[in-house]
């Protein structure tokens, strides 16, 4: 052994650090875990065309911290984002309203960090992104859930929700929303109940937290507005990402606030700026390429989804049951009740499948005890049907369910 590896830094952690992190395995053979993208679909050629003529043209701007741009990020990016968010989402914002972060985890953090303290309340959708919830326990945050229905978030208990906080004397700090294909539901909150979301934050005096990194991700239809699109008094922080259109290991997200919470962002952002050669390439991509780029590859991650609907219905036939979602990368799925989903995702990881069980992703972790959620963008066609195929396996062996498996019954 070393002499550094046998140091003991031990007694010099302070305390109220997270656990330590385990060692990367690697991944399963069937991954249908975490929000990668389809290797297929990254566009590489058209990324090695804009780093060499974005670096020939501003090489030498990679001299400055922050690009000469400031450290609200490089501004022909920001100037894309402005246009694309007024085209797409109807917001009107200027380059200065946006700045630029690592990954829109980033913004998860400068946004908590400005807005929350140990012991405050904010108020989320049930079913929810892993990492928001994960973030706001070890801040110490009382996260409250609002159960979804097909549409998304559902007014009605929101509004008695806030109506029951006020009167013990509680203001959420925000209501966290995702609206525009909801992770992990896959719903889409229509116009109205966007307005009336709004309604409620103005009455009860709660800005609204929009995280909409799969807006992009629709199969059809316009998506609506988004509600910082439909806000009058700016009550709205919104948050985007390059991770699910483009590719999530470039760490693009960026944020769209009043100065008045970007200043408290950007005093929190410690790094000096965002990585400016991933910022540059994406700038030189996204101009010309953004709005051909992604239906082709909305349609791609459309054909993978009908291939897994077409596995768990060939494999599980009645037992697992789901919503056709509206666009994303995944798939919501309700097994029978006595499915653990977290003891079937340790037996499936054993056979080569990794699957999110539902309790990470929900504040009831007794709804979601049967349910899962399956990633299909990452998995090719091929891995979508072999990976099912064993996932029915490992659950019948573990749970009794599915009987049938493949139309054919099976004998115990
Ligand atoms: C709802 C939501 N918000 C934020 C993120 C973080 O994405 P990134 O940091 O890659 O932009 C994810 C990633 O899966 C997500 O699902």
């Amino acid at each position: 052994m070393s002499a550094s590896a046998s140091f003991d830094f031990a007694p010099l952690l302070p305390a109220g650090l997270p656990a330590p992190a385990a060692k990367w395995t690697g991944l399963a053979k069937y991954s249908f875990v975490g929000g990668n993208n389809d290797p297929e679909q990254v566009p590489v050629d058209g990324l090695i065309e804009a780093v060499n003529s974005v670096l020939n043209r501003e090489g030498k701007s990679l001299a400055t911290y922050g690009l000469a741009s400031g450290p609200q990020g490089y501004l022909p990016l920001r100037e894309f984002l402005a246009a694309k968010l007024r085209r797409d989402a109807g917001i009107s914002c200027k380059a200065d309203d946006i700045m630029i972060v690592s990954g829109s985890l980033q913004a998860l953090d400068l946004v908590n960090h400005t807005l929350l303290a140990s012991g405050d309340t904010v108020i989320v959708e049930q079913e929810t992104y892993q990492g928001s919830l994960n973030r706001l326990t070890r801040l110490g945050v009382n996260a409250i859930g609002i159960p979804l229905d097909g549409e998304g978030m559902r007014i009605d208990v929101l509004a008695s929700t806030l109506a029951d906080l006020k009167a013990k004397g509680i203001r959420p700090k925000y209501i966290y929303t995702i609206p525009t294909v909801q992770n992990p539901t896959g719903t889409i909150l229509p116009e109205s109940r966007r307005a009336a979301m709004l309604k409620l934050s103005q009455e009860y005096g709660v800005p609204i937290f929009e995280d909409d990194c799969y807006a992009d991700l629709i199969w059809e239809g316009k998506r609506p507005p988004a509600i910082h699109a439909m806000a009058q008094n700016g009550g709205v922080i919104h948050i985007g990402s390059f991770s699910k259109s483009i590719a999530p290991a470039l760490r693009v997200g960026f944020i769209v606030a009043p100065w008045e919470m970007l200043s408290r962002m950007l005093a929190l952002k410690t790094d000096a700026g965002s990585g400016a050669l991933e910022q540059m390439v994406l700038a030189e991509y996204c101009a010309p390429h953004f709005s051909t780029h992604v239906p082709k590859l909305t349609r791609g991650l459309r054909r993978k989804l009908d291939a897994l609907m077409e596995a768990l219905s060939e494999q599980f036939g009645t037992a697992a049951e789901f919503e056709d979602p509206k666009g994303g990368i995944f798939l919501w799925v309700k097994l029978p009740d006595n499915v653990d989903t977290l003891k079937l995702y340790q037996a499936a990881l054993a056979a080569g499948v990794a699957i999110n069980p539902g309790p990470e992703w929900s504040t009831n972790k007794g709804y979601a005890g049967s349910r899962l959620r399956l990633c299909f963008a990452s998995p090719s066609e091929q891995q979508i049907r072999e990976g099912v195929a064993v996932l029915a396996d490992v659950c019948r062996r573990e749970f009794g369910v599915p009987v049938r498996i493949a139309n054919v019954e099976r004998r115990a």
